[in-house]
């Protein structure tokens, strides 16, 4: 895993746009995991500023979202569904039709969409770039503390843990589902590159447990450990805990000469 520390949450998100950016100058088609929550917000702006100025498209791009709530039409505010086209599809000139999220029809059975989901990424050829946002408990998508390193997209409770959190996105009288359909821990990590975002100190604790705790359902984040190619990208504030920094900065100066000179996706 590499370890990079920003000095704060605008150089992270910036450092994420790029690398998508790179990304699709190299490989127009590329396919892209995506997820929402607060942290990639500022990523998204950045990609859409970065749109208008015309230095990235997503015209041939597609898009396989990590997580959808369960029992939320699509077209909720509340939605995850919602929450891309506001954030991010909307502003770009990316193909609606290439975007796709785990969603659950009211007709359909909810245990059937995780194995379509799966062959759907497979028929795309497989995720390029996966971006994690990463739970305070250590959770990746929805996999939640105590998931299978082997799961795949399945539906899957949430905490309650995880629902006090999320539950600032909801007004007070408004159904807040405990029930979602994510990737599974093995889907997230067949994508050919990983890039784990976290900012702020409350993210420390599991920026930590990932990166230098033992590999773990327990810390489901653990697993990327694992991936031959994942990146987090922190802000000072979620690196705070880390017992190696001076390492990990070490190592991140000594790569920039190769970075520059090969770029990020050189087996793409
Ligand atoms: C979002 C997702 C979650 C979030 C995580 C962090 O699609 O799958 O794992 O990345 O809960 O959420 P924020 O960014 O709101 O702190």
């Amino acid at each position: 895993m590499q370890v990079i520390i920003l000095k704060d949450s605008d150089d992270v998100a910036n450092g994420a746009a790029q690398r998508i950016a790179e990304l699709l100058a190299k490989k127009p088609n590329a396919v892209l995991g995506l997820a929402t929550g607060s942290t990639p917000i500022a990523l998204y702006q950045r990609l859409i500023a970065m749109y208008r100025a015309g230095e990235v498209s997503f015209r041939d791009a597609v898009t396989f979202n990590l997580d959808e709530y369960l029992g939320i039409a699509p077209d909720n505010r509340q939605s995850y569904r919602s929450f891309m086209n506001e954030q991010l599809f909307k502003h770009i000139d990316i193909d609606l039709a290439n975007t796709y999220l785990p969603e659950c029809s009211q007709e359909n059975n909810p245990r059937r969409v995780g194995a379509a989901y799966e062959r759907r990424i497979a028929d795309a050829g497989g995720i390029d770039l996966q971006i994690l946002g990463i739970g305070a408990n250590g959770h990746i998508g929805f996999n939640e503390p105590g998931s299978s390193l082997g799961s795949r997209t399945r539906v899957k409770t949430l905490t309650e843990r995880t629902v006090i959190d999320n539950s600032r996105m909801f007004d007070a009288k408004e159904f807040q589902p405990r029930l979602a359909i994510t990737m599974g821990i093995a889907t997230i990590l067949e994508a050919r590159h990983i890039l784990l975002l976290a900012m702020g100190e409350h993210k420390a604790t599991a920026v930590h447990k990932m990166t230098e705790g033992p590999v773990t359902a327990m810390c489901p984040a653990s697993a990327l450990q694992m991936h031959r190619n994942t990146a987090l990208i922190l802000d000072e504030a979620a690196a705070s805990k880390l017992e190696e920094l001076d390492y990990y900065r070490w190592t991140h100066l000594q790569n920039e000469p190769l970075v520059s000179q090969y770029g990020h996706f050189h087996d793409l």
